[in-house]
């Protein structure tokens, strides 16, 4: 099938729409806005998977949730509590904290603020989400009985944020100064403290109250965070344990960042002898600072809104994935497998492989050649991705894809990659070899081709992986985490390639099973300019099996099915022939092949089928490669 790139770009609504799905819809209500008693909206609607996100002004006020039969008090058995959040803000401006809720369902969700300094519940400073509009719970119903209710509101005991997320937002390097905006914090255990990063660069790094400037042993600190744009997209969040001072310090040393001031405090006393002004004070006199080698440490980087577990001893850069040497000649800058990543990539894919599998003490033959099987085609994968992604990032293709979608590329490039490691790992633990790197034929003449190539890779490895993982022995179980994890990855990146192609990504939940055998003479005959490359896997034909092409197909008058194809294929086997369909949910059957080569399609089958021309039909999946005379090829038998 050809897509042309107009076609592609007029799925973007769709995908869209999927994103903002599965992310939910963020709203937005103030607390207290202009000094009045209200939350606004006073009501609203929200789905499962929603955020509600309240922020805070004048005054001093809480989000508390209740029942409706008792509007100012905290529900019982346990309801969101927001603590309070005092706002000295002379300007009418919002507090640096907000409080965020996820909605579990579509149940009425009732609310209020406990402040009992004014009664603000009784004045009716109260909140639902999702209230019916008819018959006796509406919200006018419990803001009714909240003006009645009787004084004072109850708030949870311990006064501590419960329920949801409060965050607490501080500017690091604030309007190009050296500060933090505020420095001067205050907040209830359990906060979110997340700072933001702008130019230049700067760290945010725990010392005692008593050694400003340099390390707390076992504290958090970010490392060095570069960037030349405002805002970066770069934050660290740490999470405040107790109610112990906490002090930090930027460590850059060139212009004394810690020196000049640029320090702060979280829940400092406000006088005695240790307070933000004796800190700043210590810091002016103290020694060069320094920062542990290893970052980030007790806290969390996220480079817009991905998240970055490593980068030990380096700074991080404000980087993409490397651009090739050539991006229009095609060079691509993929590592070679059972090199170390650059941990940049741990960002890009979401996180990194992790630090201990918990591999068993040994390992079978089986398990082995699926993992070389494995590490080939997500070499192959890889090798296509990132030459994609930066055709597309800063190449001959840079303006077919808006960022969003080129940036998800790239995450599913990276994501190959950490999967790809977690393949060697496993191989070079239990020290196989990992095969010589082969030189690959990858489709460059068009974005259709490349993303036919992407989506024909992951179904093939998916397929392989179901077929695998049901011959992975007992003994070696401790694999089956791991391979099923990389099984979801491939299928969200099958949802994202068939939305590129402008394609229902309904089809993507029926990938279909394909023996390993067959996934790899696939990937030999099609992917591979080297025929003696790689190693022979174990257990893998002595040669891939002669190709078939499917050279016609007979579609239903409304061309929303495929009802029966025509193949070709080179081989001098004689007797009868049949084409064996494998499907999704390990679905195989088998039609046979006329002397014109035109076989049925099974009524049953939807979306991505392989098939394989057999010389004997009715055998178990596992038997297959023994009787295939020709394939595999993918066959597209029904629209979404
Ligand atoms: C905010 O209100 C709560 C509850 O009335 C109170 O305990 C707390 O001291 C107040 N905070 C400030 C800074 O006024
Ligand atoms: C939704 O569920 C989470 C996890 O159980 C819980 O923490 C949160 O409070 C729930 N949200 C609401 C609004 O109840
Ligand atoms: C930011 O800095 C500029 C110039 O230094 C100054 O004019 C401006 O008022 C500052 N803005 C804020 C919000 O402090
Ligand atoms: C950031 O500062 C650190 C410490 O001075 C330095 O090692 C690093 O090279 C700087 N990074 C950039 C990109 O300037
Ligand atoms: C920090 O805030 C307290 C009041 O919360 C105030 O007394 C103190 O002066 C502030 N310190 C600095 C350095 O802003
Ligand atoms: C984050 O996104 C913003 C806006 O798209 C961009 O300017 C910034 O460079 C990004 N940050 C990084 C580190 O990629
Ligand atoms: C990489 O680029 C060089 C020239 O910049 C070119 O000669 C070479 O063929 C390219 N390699 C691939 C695999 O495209
Ligand atoms: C795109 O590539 C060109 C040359 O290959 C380079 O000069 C430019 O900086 C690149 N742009 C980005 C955004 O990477």
């Amino acid at each position: 099938m050809r897509f042309s790139i107009a076609p592609s770009l007029l799925s973007l609504p769709l995908l869209a729409a999927a994103v903002a799905a599965y992310a939910g819809v963020n709203h937005q209500v103030t607390v207290g806005k202009d000094a009045k008693l209200v939350f606004d909206p006073p009501t609203l609607s929200a789905a499962p998977g929603d955020t509600v996100t309240y922020s805070f002004f004048a005054k001093n006020h809480s989000v508390t949730q209740s029942s409706f039969a008792q509007p100012c008090q905290p529900l019982a058995g346990g309801g969101f509590f927001s603590a309070f959040t005092p706002n000295p803000a002379t300007d009418g401006s919002a507090s640096p904290t907000t409080f965020t809720i996820t909605i579990n369902d579509t149940k009425p969700i009732w609310a209020y603020c406990g402040q009992t300094n004014g009664d603000h519940c009784q004045k009716g400073m109260v909140h639902a989400i999702n209230a019916p509009t008819s018959g006796t719970n509406t919200f006018q119903a419990f803001s009714d009985l909240a003006l009645k209710a009787s004084t004072p509101s109850g708030s949870p005991p311990d006064g501590l944020p419960v329920g949801g997320l409060r965050k607490l937002s501080v500017i690091v390097g604030f309007n190009g100064t050296l500060t933090y905006s505020p420095n001067n914090i205050t907040a209830p255990p359990r906060t979110v403290i997340e700072f933001s990063y702008n130019p230049k660069n700067h760290t945010v790094t725990q010392s005692s109250f008593d050694s400003p400037c340099q390390p707390l042993d076992k504290g958090f600190s970010s490392g060095f965070i570069p960037t030349a744009v405002s805002p970066s997209g770069v934050t660290f969040d740490i999470v405040v344990p107790d109610t112990n001072p906490i002090w930090f310090y930027c460590g850059q040393i060139v212009g004394t960042h810690c020196q000049k001031g640029m320090v702060g405090s979280i829940n400092a006393a406000t006088s005695g002898a240790k307070t933000l002004e004796a800190y700043i004070a210590k810091a002016a006199t103290a020694p060069p600072s320094t920062i542990p080698p290893q970052a980030p440490l007790g806290g969390t980087i996220t480079v817009n809104g991905t998240v970055i577990t490593s980068f030990n001893g380096n700074s991080l850069q404000d980087a993409t994935i490397p651009p090739p040497a050539n991006p229009a000649a095609g060079n691509a800058s993929v590592p070679a497998p059972g090199t170390p990543i650059d941990p940049y990539y741990y960002g890009m894919a979401g996180g990194s492989q992790p630090s201990n599998y918990g591999w068993g003490s040994s390992i079978t033959d089986t398990s082995v050649a699926l993992l070389a099987f494995l590490l080939f085609i997500e070499d192959v994968q890889a090798n296509l991705l990132f030459e994609m992604h930066s055709r597309l990032d800063n190449g001959s293709w840079s303006s077919v894809y808006p960022r969003a979608i080129v940036n998800t590329l790239g995450s599913m490039a990276a994501q190959t990659l950490v999967q790809r490691s977690t393949t060697s790992d496993c191989l070079t633990h239990f020290k196989k070899p990992l095969g010589n790197q082969c030189s690959f034929k990858l489709p460059t003449t068009s974005v259709d081709d490349f993303l036919a190539a992407a989506l024909k890779l992951n179904l093939l490895a998916i397929g392989a992986l179901i077929d695998g993982i049901t011959q992975v022995p007992l003994s070696d179980s401790y694999l089956l985490a791991p391979l099923a994890s990389t099984i979801g990855s491939k299928g969200r990146m099958t949802a994202v390639i068939n939305m590129m192609q402008n394609h229902l990504a309904a089809a993507a939940p029926r990938e279909a099973v394909m023996p390993v055998q067959l996934a790899w003479s696939y990937v030999i005959t099609n992917y591979v300019s080297d025929p003696n490359c790689p190693t022979k896997i174990s257990g893998m034909p002595g040669s891939p099996y002669p190709a078939l092409t499917v050279t016609d197909k007979q579609v239903t008058p409304d061309q929303s099915r495929t009802t029966a194809i025509t193949v070709s294929f080179d081989s001098s086997a004689s007797g009868d022939k049949w084409v064996a369909w494998m499907g999704a949910w390990g679905d195989l059957e088998f039609t046979p092949l006329a002397a014109d080569k035109t076989t049925t399609v099974p009524a049953d089958l939807y979306g991505h089928v392989w098939i394989a021309v057999v010389s004997k039909k009715d055998v178990a999946m596992k038997d297959v490669p023994g009787v295939t005379v020709a394939g595999p090829e993918i066959v597209w038998v029904s629209q979404p």
